[in-house]
């Protein structure tokens, strides 16, 4: 395996200095993997964009091949893999046809005041303090109550349900405690769904019950996938864009004073935070279905291929001055939320998101800052994720 080389001895400090380098140097390597094996990487953002863009480059063969599912009771592993980042058309295309028309822009837009009111009930509980750990009080707890909203989980069933989210989510770290949390997830689920088929409300869930009944088209297998992803693509990411957003926000206090003076930049900035420090290191994991050459490189058939978002939206080839966070810079799309046929469902949701987080935080804290020096402030150790372990601030 020479000339594989291991991008976590690299550490996560450094990493934005070890993408660069790749990006100069060897746009297209193999590298080790924490768990055994290896992939390609793919960091600059032409080669990135195509990869991502490429029907070559599939799923087919990563779906189901995590160990743990191995664990799983056998229709519990079939529930939570009959989802969108787990197919390649033409059942991806038949999925996702049916889930967007229940993730209408009406739906999301109708969430605004909701998710102000959420994110206000929050910074009244923070307010009796001096200092907090921003992540655990107001980035993680803000997403997974929206996401219970969207999809109509009663508030009696939150708790429940944010314990086995919270241990699906560190499932990466702790895969010890994965199964039981997702046999009580699925378990649940099901019950939900008994319910909202009983008695129909206003929410996504129904919606995709909807779906399905009157085309008999989404399963129960994909109905609960379909749920499953939406808790870890929404959760993960939302609480990185948050966290991340708000480190980079208070680095500067001119930078949070501008916010705070001038609350229309907040869109503008989510955008540039996106970009620059985005909450998903790499998309996930594709295969190569049949030899591809990336870069220069040959692909084998088979391999499998990580395309570093983080580093994509660092290339100074297509973003000028890509080290420099500027809030002002004019908006050119960038690969935050992916690229192709499996970019973000919940692009609009996770910006709606962003800009009521900010804005809300800069209105009720306006002399927010960090409570540590930035170099203190740790990244969670992980291969698609990037995001922060805690975020200690002080109020006032
Ligand atoms: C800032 C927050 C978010 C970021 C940065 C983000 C990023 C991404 C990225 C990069 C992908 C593509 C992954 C790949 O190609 O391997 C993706 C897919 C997806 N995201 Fe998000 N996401 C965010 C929030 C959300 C939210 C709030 C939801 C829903 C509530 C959501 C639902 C999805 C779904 C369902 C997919 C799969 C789409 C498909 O395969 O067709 N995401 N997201």
């Amino acid at each position: 395996m020479s000339g594989v080389i291991d991008l976590f001895e690299t550490g996560m400090a450094d990493l934005h200095r070890a993408l660069a380098a790749l990006r100069r140097e060897r746009p297209v390597v193999e590298v080790a993997l924490p768990g055994g094996g290896t992939a390609w990487l793919v960091t600059r953002y032409e080669d990135a964009q195509r990869a991502l863009g490429d029907p070559r480059l599939g799923k087919r063969s990563s779906a189901g091949g995590f160990s743990y599912q191995r664990m799983l009771p056998e229709d519990v592993a079939r529930a939570v893999s009959r989802h969108l980042l787990a197919l390649d058309p033409p059942d991806h295309t038949r999925l996702r046809r049916l889930v967007s028309g229940a993730f209408t822009a009406r739906r999301m837009a109708a969430l605004r005041p909701r998710i102000e009111g959420l994110a206000e009930e929050l910074l009244d509980g923070m307010s009796g303090a001096d200092r907090v750990d921003l992540i655990e009080s107001y980035a993680l707890p803000l997403p997974i109550q929206v996401l219970c909203d969207l999809l109509g989980v009663p508030s009696e069933d939150q708790a429940d349900f944010r314990s086995w989210t919270n241990a699906i989510v560190a499932g990466g770290v702790d895969p010890a405690g994965l199964p039981p949390a997702l046999v009580a997830i699925v378990g649940y689920i099901r019950e939900l769904l008994a319910a909202k088929r009983r008695r129909p409300a206003d929410d996504l869930l129904s919606a995709l019950i909807t779906v399905r009944d009157q085309e008999d088209r989404l399963s129960d297998d994909e109905l609960i996938s379909m749920v499953y992803l939406l808790l870890i693509a929404g959760h993960e990411t939302t609480v990185n864009l948050i966290g991340n957003g708000a480190l980079l926000l208070l680095a500067e206090p001119e930078r949070w004073a501008r916010v705070v003076a001038t609350p229309e930049l907040v869109p503008g900035a989510v955008e540039e935070l996106l970009r620059y420090e985005g909450p998903v290191q790499s998309a996930t994991f594709r295969t190569a279905l049949e030899p591809v050459e990336l870069g220069g490189q040959k692909i084998p058939e088979g391999a499998r291929v990580l395309i570093s978002l983080l580093s994509a939206n660092r290339d100074g080839e297509r973003f000028p001055d890509p080290d420099r966070l500027d809030l002002d810079r004019p908006v050119t799309p960038n690969l935050a939320f992916g690229h192709g046929i499996h970019y973000c469902l919940g692009a609009p949701l996770a910006r709606l998101e962003g800009d009521i987080a900010f804005r809300a935080l800069a209105r009720r804290f306006p002399d927010l800052r960090l409570a540590v020096p930035v170099e203190e402030v740790a990244w969670r150790p992980s291969l698609l994720l990037r995001g922060l372990s805690a975020l200690p601030v002080a109020l006032r």
